[in-house]
């Protein structure tokens, strides 16, 4: 006890504090989620989210370039459709020839050490921008959903993904992706399912990026409620006895108290989605002045480092190199 026992002793110097502190994520931990569009040399940079971009397939390969070059861990791509493209189920979301699709080859034949993921849901494949196909009486219909996302990820495997994420939280989900892809002899392709995936308040800046709000309605009916951790728990206790390979959480900074207890439950590998809100607000915060960008970024995933997560998506991850410098 003091006066004996001095905890500023161990922070006195930069060089015992680096000694005692857990090292900012390295790149390979992070997975980069970016949003792919059509044609070539088209570069929409997303306003809600500075720094990021919708990018046709060359313009993200020539800036992935430089990430594979300093060590990025991965790519969770998600694609666009135009108004003409959407149907109530969201069909263009297993189009072989899609943009997502064709981006996984590409990335793969361009960079093939590099991890690339495909997001499994159809909301920015429906007219009605839901997670799935709706019922007469306008819900979600689960099980008339999972063959449709079923086959969305089969067309990603197809393209060369090696991990396939769906994120639509329909219950069955992970087993009627399991099964589709080892009965077509995928049976090395990854599922990193979206296990515990709350309706939060926190992903606008996302459905501005990816046009895929839902027309009328909420998603609360499909994702876990913020309020009732044990349901959210459940589901990536489901998703693990589906077959799950790799667990996730989304958001995450508002949910460290459920990456920890995650963490405390599996064995699995498990992953954070840093979300767009979460991202955005440090932005916002930075432009008008009232905090420093890159050391509010660098404390967050670190928080998420110490609670539990072995890898990160997040959008900082193609801005690792300016984390780093101050
Ligand atoms: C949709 C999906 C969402 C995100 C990833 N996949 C948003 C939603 O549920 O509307 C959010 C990602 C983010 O906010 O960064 N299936
Ligand atoms: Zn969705």
């Amino acid at each position: 006890m003091f006066p004996e026992v001095r905890l500023r002793r161990l922070r006195q110097t930069p060089g015992i504090r680096r000694m005692l502190e857990t090292p900012l994520p390295r790149p390979e931990k992070l997975i980069w989620p970016a949003f792919v569009i059509p044609g070539t040399n088209q570069r929409q940079p997303i306003d809600s989210m500075p720094g990021q971009a919708r990018l046709s397939i060359d313009q993200l390969l020539h800036d992935l370039d430089p990430l594979v070059q300093t060590g990025l861990g991965g790519i969770l791509l998600f694609g666009l459709a135009e108004p003409h493209e959407k149907d109530p189920h969201g069909h263009a979301a297993h189009d072989p020839n899609g943009t997502v699709q064709q981006a996984i080859t590409a990335i793969k034949k361009e960079f093939p050490h590099l991890t690339v993921v495909a997001d499994v849901c159809v909301c920015a494949y429906t007219d009605h921008g839901h997670c799935g196909t709706l019922n007469p009486a306008g819900q979600v219909d689960n099980d008339a959903t999972l063959n449709n996302l079923a086959r969305v990820a089969l067309s990603h495997a197809q393209a060369g993904a090696d991990i396939v994420a769906p994120s639509s939280m329909m219950d069955g989900q992970v087993r009627a992706l399991r099964t589709a892809l080892d009965q077509q002899h995928f049976d090395q392709t990854l599922i990193m399912a979206y296990s515990t995936k709350f309706a939060s308040s926190l992903y606008g800046p996302f459905r501005d990026a990816e046009k895929s709000a839902p027309v009328s309605g909420d998603r609360k009916a499909y994702q876990a409620a913020p309020g009732d951790p044990r349901t959210a728990l459940r589901e990536s206790e489901l998703d693990e006895a589906e077959g799950a390979d790799i667990l996730m959480l989304k958001p995450s900074l508002f949910y460290l108290d459920i990456l920890t207890q995650l963490r405390a439950n599996t064995n699995l590998p498990l992953a954070a989605y840093n979300v767009s809100g979460e991202y955005s607000m440090l932005h916002a915060t930075a432009e008008r002045g009232w905090g420093d960008l890159h050391a509010m970024a660098r404390e967050s995933l670190l928080s998420l480092t110490r609670a539990g997560a072995d890898i990160l998506i997040t959008y900082w991850a193609n801005q690792y190199a300016q984390l780093q410098k101050d």
